[in-house]
């Protein structure tokens, strides 16, 4: 920790006291720490203390003279933004990008990663407001530690407590982790295609990009320098990524092309096979006692083979085999055919499109390895490493 500069944001709750344990436990092993103290969060601990213990100035006041600007200087300081305790109003503040204080403002306008740990009675850690709100702050890439469950201020139990300062220093240890894929740039495409029949309608599929834009954020957590091709989908781009949206085949393979070279490439994406051959320039109209018209169907271009035989072909190559049966047979043949270097095969003739857990193969070229039904984070998260460790 020795040099890192650690912004701590301490807002409104019993534990705020374990914020003084924690910024000692932070300048002990060298941190430089400044720290945001809230409305709700100077009803439990004081300026002063804070002041003392980080030998900084404590700051308060989104309008404080000091402050007008300085709330951008305040956001481009930290290596980190610790937000601890965090109650369930500056959760709610962050997923909701309510600049109306100090702290929401900083952490509207940081670039820095966020560590939060929670700290509230367990009714309001349950309510599904609560929840919806760690939903959207987790998928924008904002790190959890906790809450821990056990006995709370108010005489009752449950998950709400703020984790110990120890802990919340190895997760932010954690956050700083090891970087393997530092100077490495990785491919990744994501989601559906949409191929255009006319200028309304599109022939589409399931893919949420969920698992794609999970494997790009993954990439991205080990250090690589990420370029994300997606298709359109409508969940938010992963944190720290480039991010290239496009709507079809044909512009997807531009761009993946455009992108090389890259170290790795992942294609996730569901690209659609097929394309209407002809999309109309009108809309197709539709014509009393006239039958409906027959749609004729063209090739896609296959993006995963072409950068198989592509002269700057990445060093990996991984697909996806997407099967409803025979799924490593299928997968097998399908590593041959594409000339990739791993596929991660899965079944999807239930909930994995759309879903948030995934149950893939990784087949190679020699063997093939059956990973548990996982959440599509931990798919991605395992991946980045076996591919950290394929590059090394
Ligand atoms: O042939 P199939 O669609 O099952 O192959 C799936 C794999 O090939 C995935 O990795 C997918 O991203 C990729 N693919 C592609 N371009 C296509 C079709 C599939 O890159 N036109």
């Amino acid at each position: 920790m020795t040099g890192r500069r650690i912004l701590l944001i301490v807002s409104g709750s019993v534990a705020a006291y374990k914020a003084l344990a924690f910024i000692r436990l932070l300048r002990a092993e060298g941190a430089e720490v400044q720290a945001i103290l809230t409305e709700g969060g100077a009803r439990f601990v004081t300026r002063e203390s804070l002041a003392a213990l980080t030998g900084q100035p404590v700051h308060q006041d989104l309008w404080a003279a000091e402050e007008s600007i300085g709330h951008i200087r305040l956001a481009r300081w930290p290596d980190a933004v610790v937000v601890a305790p965090a109650s369930a109003g500056i959760l709610a503040r962050m997923a909701h990008g309510l600049a109306s204080d100090l702290a929401a403002t900083v952490l509207l306008a940081t670039r820095a990663p966020v560590l939060v740990a929670p700290a509230m009675n367990p009714a309001m850690w349950e309510h599904p407001a609560t929840q919806a709100n760690v939903a959207l702050l987790k998928a924008r890439g904002v790190v959890f530690a906790g809450p821990a469950e056990g006995p709370m201020a108010e005489a009752e139990s449950g998950p709400g407590r703020l984790v110990e300062p120890d802990e919340l220093l190895a997760a932010l240890a954690r956050l700083f982790g090891p970087r393997p894929l530092a100077g490495r740039h990785a491919l990744v495409t994501s989601g559906p295609t949409h191929e255009a029949l006319d200028p309304i309608r599109y022939i589409a599929n399931r893919s949420s990009g969920r698992q794609g834009h999970a494997i790009a954020a993954a990439l991205a957590a080990l250090g690589a320098r990420v370029t994300l091709i997606s298709g359109p989908v409508a969940i938010p781009d992963p944190p720290g990524v480039s991010v290239q949206r496009v709507q079809t085949a044909a512009e997807m393979l531009a761009a993946c092309e455009a992108a090389l070279p890259a170290d790795v490439a992942v294609c996730a994406a569901a690209v659609a096979d097929w394309r209407p051959a002809q999309a109309g320039a009108q809309k197709l109209k539709k014509r009393p006692g006239e039958p409906p018209p027959p749609i004729a169907l063209a090739l896609n271009p296959d993006i995963l083979a072409t950068l198989g035989q592509h002269a700057l072909r990445p060093r990996l190559l991984i697909g996806f085999a997407a099967e409803t049966e025979q799924v490593i047979a299928h997968a097998q043949e399908k590593l041959q055919r594409k000339g990739c270097d791993w596929i991660l095969a899965n079944d999807v003739s239930g909930d994995v499109m759309g879903g948030s857990l995934n149950q893939v193969h990784l087949i190679t070229r020699e063997g093939v390895e059956e990973w548990p039904r996982l959440p599509k984070e931990e798919v991605a998260a395992r991946l980045a490493r076996r591919i950290a460790e394929a590059l090394a």
